[in-house]
This record gives C-alpha cells, sequence and structure tokens, in this order.
C-alpha cells in the first residue's frame, strides 16, 4: 500500500505526520511510503533521512491509498483527496463538523487521531496524550525563560536564593508533565484539579495537592472531568485566588473535552499577583483559563506576562512528531493488514476513531452535530 505524508501549510505548523523511524517500520512491512519534499525539515527530519529509511520524495504526497497528516486538511488540500482514499489526522469533527461532512461527500475514509477512545488498549495511539505531554513540558519552560528569577533554591557566595513558586491548575497530562519538568528545575510546586482522584499522581511528583471544598467533586464519566454547576465554579475562583497571587508561575490546562476551557483566572486576580509573575496559559486555544489571555500572543498586563502561545507541540517539533508518529503508526497496525487498509475492521479502537466511511459520517458525535444546523454552522 502506498502512504503518502504531505507538508504540513497551515502557518505556524512545524510537525509532521511520520518521521523516518516509522517510515523505515512501514517500508519493511512491505509499504511504500512518499514524502513530500521538506515534509520533515521543520522538525529536523531531512529528505535524505527519509530516502535511507525507503521513501522516496515527491512533488506531491496526495497520490497515495493513504494519507497520514497532523492538521486537518485545509480547502486546497481537500480538493486533492480522491474517492477510496484513506485520511489521518486531528480532523477536530467536534470543532468542524463540516470538514467531516465534506470528506465523507469526497468518499473518504477518515480517521482523526483526537477521536481515539480513551481506554488502556488505545495508549499508544493516544495522539491527545502524547502531544499534552509535550506542551505540559514546554509550558514550564516558556515560564521559565519569561521569568526573572531562578527556579531551584541556589546557595551561592552572594546568599541563598528562594526557589520559585509555581502552581499547576489542571492535573490531567499536561498539568502532570508541568508539575514533574517545574520540580525537575527545582520550583515549589503546588496542583490542584476538580478531579479528587489524581491528587495522589500529584504528590507522587513531590508537589503539594492544593485541598479546596467545592461542595462536588469534577469527576465525570469515563474519568473525565465535567461541567462545575455555577456555584461550584465561583467558589472554586475564590479559593484559587489566595494560591494565584502567591505563587511566581501560574499554569493552567484545565479543559471539558468538547467545551470552552473554565474561566479560573479572572481580570482581577491578576493585579494581585506579585509584579514578575508568568502565566502560561496552555488552555488559550479553547477561550483561555485566565480573562486576560490573549490566543497566539504573549501579553504583559499589570507586570504579569501571560503566555497564550497556541498549537505548543509545535514549538517542538522533533519529539511531537516523532510521538504523533508512532502513534499514528500504532493504530495504521490495527487496520492496515497485508498491504491493504481496511476500516470496517472488527476493532474498537478503529471504531471509535473511525469519523467517514463508504460516503456517510459514522461517528456518533459529528452526526448529532450535524444534525443540529445551527451547532454545524
Ligand atoms: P483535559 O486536557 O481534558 O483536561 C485537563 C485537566 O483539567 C483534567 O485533569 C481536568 O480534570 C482538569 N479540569 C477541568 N476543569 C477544571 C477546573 N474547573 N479546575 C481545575 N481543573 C479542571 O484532560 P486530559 O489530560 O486529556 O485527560 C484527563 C484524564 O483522562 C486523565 O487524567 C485520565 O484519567 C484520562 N486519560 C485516559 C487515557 C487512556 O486511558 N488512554 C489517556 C489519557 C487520559
Amino acid at each position: 500500500m502506498r502512504i503518502g505524508v504531505p507538508r504540513e501549510v497551515v502557518p505556524g505548523e512545524r510537525r509532521v505526520a511520520l518521521v523516518p523511524e516509522t517510515v523505515q517500520k512501514l517500508t519493511k512491512a512491505g509499504n511504500e511510503v512518499v514524502v513530500e519534499r521538506g515534509a520533515g525539515v521543520e522538525a529536523a527530519f531531512v529528505d535524505s533521512a527519509y530516502e535511507q529509511a525507503g521513501a522516496r520524495i515527491v512533488d506531491d504526497a496526495f497520490d497515495a491509498e493513504l494519507i497520514a497528516k497532523v492538521q486537518k486538511p485545509t480547502a486546497d488540500e481537500v480538493a486533492k483527496l480522491k474517492q477510496g482514499q484513506v485520511l489521518v489526522a486531528f480532523l477536530q469533527p467536534l470543532i468542524d463538523p463540516k470538514l467531516a461532512g465534506t470528506l465523507a461527500e469526497r468518499g473518504v475514509a477518515a480517521l482523526s487521531m483526537d477521536a481515539i477512545p480513551r481506554i488502556t488498549r488505545a495508549q499508544p495511539m493516544d495522539a491527545l496524550s502524547s502531544q499534552a505531554t509535550v506542551a505540559g513540558y514546554k509550558a514550564v519552560l516558556l515560564a521559565s525563560a519569561a521569568l526573572p528569577r531562578f527556579f531551584p533554591m541556589l546557595t551561592t557566595a552572594a546568599g541563598t536564593i528562594a526557589p520559585a513558586k509555581a502552581f499547576v491548575i489542571g492535573a490531567g497530562v499536561a498539568g502532570l508533565q508541568a508539575i514533574a519538568t517545574a520540580r525537575r528545575l527545582g520550583a515549589v510546586v503546588e496542583a490542584f484539579d476538580t478531579r479528587p482522584v489524581v491528587k495522589e499522581q500529584v504528590q507522587s511528583l513531590g508537589a503539594r495537592f492544593l485541598e479546596i471544598d467545592l461542595g462536588e467533586s469534577g469527576e465525570g464519566a469515563g474519568g473525565y472531568a465535567k461541567e462545575l454547576s455555577e456555584e461550584a465554579h465561583k467558589k472554586e475562583i475564590e479559593l484559587l485566588a489566595k494560591a494565584v497571587r502567591e505563587n511566581d508561575i501560574v499554569i493552567t490546562t484545565a479543559a471539558i473535552p468538547g467545551r470552552k476551557a473554565p474561566v479560573l483566572i479572572t481580570a482581577d486576580m491578576v493585579p494581585n499577583m506579585r509584579p514578575g509573575s508568568v502565566i502560561v496559559d496552555l488552555a488559550a486555544e479553547t477561550g483561555g483559563n485566565c480573562e486576560l489571555t490573549e490566543p497566539g500572543k504573549t501579553v504583559v498586563k499589570h507586570g504579569v506576562t501571560i503566555i497564550g502561545t497556541v498549537n505548543v507541540p509545535s514549538t517542538m517539533p522533533y519529539h511531537a512528531s516523532q510521538m504523533y508518529s508512532r502513534n499514528v503508526a500504532s493504530l495504521l497496525a490495527l487496520f492496515v493488514k497485508e498491504g491493504k487498509a481496511d476500516v470496517g475492521v472488527d476493532d474498537d479502537v478503529v471504531k471509535g476513531t473511525l469519523i467517514t466511511k463508504d460516503g456517510a459520517v459514522v461517528h456518533e458525535g459529528t452526526k448529532k452535530l450535524l444534525a443540529a444546523p445551527a451547532a454545524a454552522s
């Protein structure tokens, strides 16, 4: 089977869907891999590395049976897709259900890397987790670069330097990685999440779990967070204010699947922070956890640096691509057998990830959105 790896065209996207390591495995397994010229250059994977791994460098990688991408296709890319092709990418069907409709019309079988079921067996394919790991790590580095202080405690001839204090809001995959990274750099870390089950994970990383009683748990179905009641949300903001004020770095990662991010740092909390403090808002893309975040920008307000970088994984494209590529290869292993892609296989992970097939949208959540005209537009 021929697998195509196009160069990503969305501005700022530096990742590539398959790296040479994965290409080698796929070619050894009897597949042909075509890679668009320069597709991996921004992630530090040069064309010659792909050639050594057995790929052919081409000017147009859309002439393949299966297309592996990172970002969902642009209108120009959709126009290149043909009936019967298989597409694997972050399609965000719950944010852009219309795209799913278009892909179905074009007869493309589309699998979305952000729809992988969050079950133990699917962990090797879980691209949301792998990219969140990158984001959590990089958030701390962004904070450290903007912070006018050391992270670790230092004992020097010029006296003792107190360690920086970091507060992580939302202890999911990104938050836990941020905690671990801030601890490795020597900060004193505390964290909060509305799902009380993460308390032990936070503590095992050497951070303090902030105990605040909201009167309800944020634990939803399948281990995910659910939206808090208005009352609990208000209470949370009030209780978080003290921790936000007392820390030098605040990293926010709070998200509710399929919804706008909750505002947890209000505009009037920022002036109470120490001058020079830094907020890294990893929820910037979905509206931001801080009211003053400007998505895609770093701004200084009331002496506080607020970093709203979007697509953080793309700022560390080598390992983000390597992890994504391994996720994609693990997914392909479930439905590419003996040189043929069969998206109809009886496999829960493939079924959950499949958005379109045989000219129709088959993903339940996307179908519902398309059936509600207001949501679809
Ligand atoms: P996410 O990116 O959707 O959310 C990040 C974190 O924000 C979550 O921990 C959530 O509880 C928290 N949060 C939401 N609202 C909040 C609020 N108002 N205040 C404070 N925190 C708030 O979550 P992520 O990282 O994608 O995954 C969350 C959980 O999903 C994991 O901890 C795990 O239990 C499960 N999971 C399972 C996997 C598997 O089995 N394959 C893979 C990855 C995650």
